[in-house]
């Protein structure tokens, strides 16, 4: 059942072209100019409507729902608000019948989320659910329902779950763009084959594994990391962090690269392996003098970035190519590096890489 990997995630993470291509499959008309989401009720009318959309989960969900509020305010101006479902459901959030709430799980099974999903029916919100669980609890509750089409995901840590979440947003991020005419429609054709791309894109990635594994090698007699990254890859820094503190159970934290300056860097200390993500070409520069401020104080900086970003590769000490690809769409190349990084030291350590301690698959207690 594994076939042939060592163990469930291994074989998740390389499921990944494949997922996408099944999360995409069906969804754009055959002129690759529209997106069609079969089953979806929301009117155009509705979508006219929403002054505001409310994402809502937890973990890694949480997670893709951070790069989900860039792609969804990017293509459509629609203000996104993103929460922890266990947060959410204590404060009195405002959502009214002008909200769209789009949960984002999984599982479909997990407590908090399925309780916030209920409470924004309470108050007159729409909800869409973002699942890989047709079946689910979540799927049954909410209004409307994308799902990833994943496959079962069996590893603790979520991987392949987690970027087929980042491929349903494209799709309903381009859709709705689509709806309210906010894109003209050349640049959403571009974006569309920009889309298709992804999945032989994450396949060249996958191919340079091994280089990660030395990395790993590197940095698993450390006791603490940082990942950092502005905008859409600080929400990937987040999820390249959390993946690492739950397989591999060391200490790690994602910071806006930004903000390092007000705190964080006196953490930094000779060695303290840092890993700089920048992908976004308008904000290299911003990065390249983030990654400076850490090499001073004499951190050890892998940068992952894209291939035609030669300048950077001079700033660091180890780096990691992705090919190039739009802006909004490099999470779903970049986050699989670390995902490979976390993979990789848990397996150095000897830890149960499928089935991290304290950790269960799906979180039904609140
Ligand atoms: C991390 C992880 C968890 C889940 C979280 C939500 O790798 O798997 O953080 O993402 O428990 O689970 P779902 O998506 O099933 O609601």
């Amino acid at each position: 059942e594994k076939d042939g990997f060592e163990h469930f995630m291994l074989k998740e993470i390389y499921e990944q072209p494949n997922a996408f291509r099944k999360t995409i499959l069906n969804r754009i008309d055959s002129a690759g100019k529209n997106i069609v989401f079969e089953g979806l009720q929301l009117s155009s009318e509705q979508i006219h409507r929403l002054d505001k959309i409310f994402i809502i989960a937890c973990g890694t969900a949480y997670h893709a729902g951070l790069v989900g509020k860039h792609v969804i305010e990017e293509l459509t101006r629609i203000p996104v608000e993103v929460d922890v479902a266990s947060e959410f459901r204590y404060r009195r959030p405002i959502v009214t019948d002008k909200t769209l709430v789009i949960v984002v799980s999984q599982s479909g099974e997990t407590a908090d989320t399925l309780a916030a999903l209920r409470e924004s029916q309470r108050l007159g919100a729409k909800v869409l659910a973002i699942t890989n669980v047709p079946g689910s609890s979540i799927a049954r509750d909410a209004d409307e329902v994308i799902a990833t089409v994943a496959g079962p995901e069996i590893a603790v840590a979520s991987t392949k779950a987690y970027t087929s979440q980042l491929i349903a947003f494209y799709l309903f991020g381009i859709y709705l763009a689509q709806v309210k005419e906010t894109i003209p429609e050349e640049e959403r054709k571009v974006m569309i084959e920009a889309l298709c791309k992804l999945p032989e894109q994450t396949e060249v990635v996958l191919q340079h594994a091994n280089d990660i594994r030395m990395y790993a090698e590197a940095i698993k007699g450390h006791s603490s990391l940082f990942f950092i990254g502005r905008g859409i890859d600080y929400a990937v820094a987040l999820e390249g962090s959390l993946k690492l503190k739950e397989i591999s159970y060391i200490h790690s934290e994602a910071y806006a690269a930004g903000e390092l300056k007000h705190g964080t860097l006196a953490l930094i200390e000779e060695g303290t392996p840092v890993i700089a993500l920048a992908t976004q070409t308008e904000l290299y520069e911003k990065m390249a003098s983030n990654i400076k401020e850490v090499k001073a104080r004499g951190a050890h900086v892998l940068g992952v970035t894209l291939e035609e970003n030669i300048e950077l590769h001079r700033n660091v000490d180890d780096v990691c190519l992705i090919p190039s690809a739009m802006a909004l769409f490099t999470p779903v190349l970049s986050v699989i590096p670390l995902q490979l990084i976390s993979y990789y030291t848990s397996l150095a350590l000897g830890n149960d890489v499928d089935k991290p301690r304290n950790l269960a698959k799906s979180v039904t207690v609140e």
